[in-house]
């Protein structure tokens, strides 16, 4: 059932593909984020487009392909330090900006997306 008021829905398919797009664009130019990453991210941004359309409320097409998101547990090769994850956020904020994503719609996502990130947190900056 077409549910209107899921945030997927008064965001848009095309808007999120934009947002996804603009965020990695920014990801790859990140000092202290680029290095974590493949050259290509085509397939990074393909799975990222899959899996914020569920957790957005819209079908579930990460898990179709993927199975369970298990996010930390697949995070877990990558050192994430605080930084790292505020950095994440930092890119994020900033493809919002370039989509132009206003409003409530946008708060709301943001606030989760910085609870998701900093449950990502598996590295000590010390370590790094
Ligand atoms: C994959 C970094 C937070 C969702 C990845 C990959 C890296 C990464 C390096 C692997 C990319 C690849 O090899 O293709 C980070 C860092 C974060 C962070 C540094 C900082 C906190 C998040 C958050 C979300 C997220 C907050 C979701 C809201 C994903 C998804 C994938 C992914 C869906 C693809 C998983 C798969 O392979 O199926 N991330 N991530 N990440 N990340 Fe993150």
């Amino acid at each position: 059932v077409e549910k209107p008021n899921m945030p997927y829905n008064l965001i848009g398919e095309k808007k999120l593909s934009m947002l996804v797009e603009a965020f990695y664009h920014r990801v790859a130019r990140h000092p202290e984020l680029s290095n974590l990453f493949p050259d290509d991210l085509t397939e990074t941004a393909r799975k990222q487009k899959q899996f914020l359309t569920q957790y957005l409320g819209g079908p579930p097409i990460y898990t179709e392909e993927h199975g369970h998101p298990m996010l930390r547990a697949r995070h877990l090769p990558f050192p994430i330090t605080e930084s790292r994850a505020k950095a994440w956020l930092g890119c994020m904020h900033e493809a919002m900006d370039d989509v132009q994503l206003e409003g409530p719609v946008r708060e709301d996502f943001f606030h989760r997306l910085a609870l998701t990130a900093h449950h990502m947190v598996n590295t000590d900056e010390r370590e790094q």
